[in-house]
């Protein structure tokens, strides 16, 4: 899979095809949500979030599979979606970043993808996630 050669002639496959699609993309973002809401580590992050999760399962899921390089079903519905700013009215610090990441990794861990995908697809969203910040620390 990791030398799978694309319509492009590329030899890299996709996040989403490493996955393994649409209903990976799912697991992980309702596996991420259900830490989230429960882990006492992401307390801070979760007190951000409304109390039902159910939009923000929807469009991170969303979000990803596009992200990851599937369909575009965010932007298909919603158009650009302009993270930054959509994360600007929520005091996002290095605390806020790390305990986003920590329920990503965990929920990586627990729905079993590929150590290799994993470090790689930990790598991409540490960047997405360190770029949400808007506070000094
Ligand atoms: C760095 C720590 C982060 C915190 C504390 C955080 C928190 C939040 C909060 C409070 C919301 C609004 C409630 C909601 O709609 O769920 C939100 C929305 C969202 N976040 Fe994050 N987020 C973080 C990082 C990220 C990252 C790394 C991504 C993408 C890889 C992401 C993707 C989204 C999306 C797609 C939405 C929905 C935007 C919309 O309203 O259309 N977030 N986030």
């Amino acid at each position: 899979m990791l030398d799978k050669i694309d319509e492009a002639g590329s030899n890299k496959a996709t996040f989403f095809e490493l996955l393994g699609g649409v209903e990976r993309v799912r697991a992980l973002v309702e596996r991420f949500y259900d830490i989230m809401d429960s882990d006492p580590k992401a307390a801070t992050i979760r007190a951000l979030h409304p109390q039902d999760l159910t939009g923000s399962r929807e469009k991170l899921f969303m979000f990803l599979t596009g992200w990851t390089g599937g369909p575009q079903l965010y932007i298909e519905r919603y158009g650009h979606p302009f993270l930054r700013r959509r994360h600007a009215p929520f005091a996002i610090g290095e605390s806020e970043r790390d305990q986003w990441m920590y329920c990503m990794v965990k929920a990586m861990q627990e729905i079993g993808i590929e150590e290799q995908v994993m470090v790689k697809l930990a790598e991409a969203l540490y960047g997405v996630a360190d770029f949400m910040r808007n506070q000094p620390a």
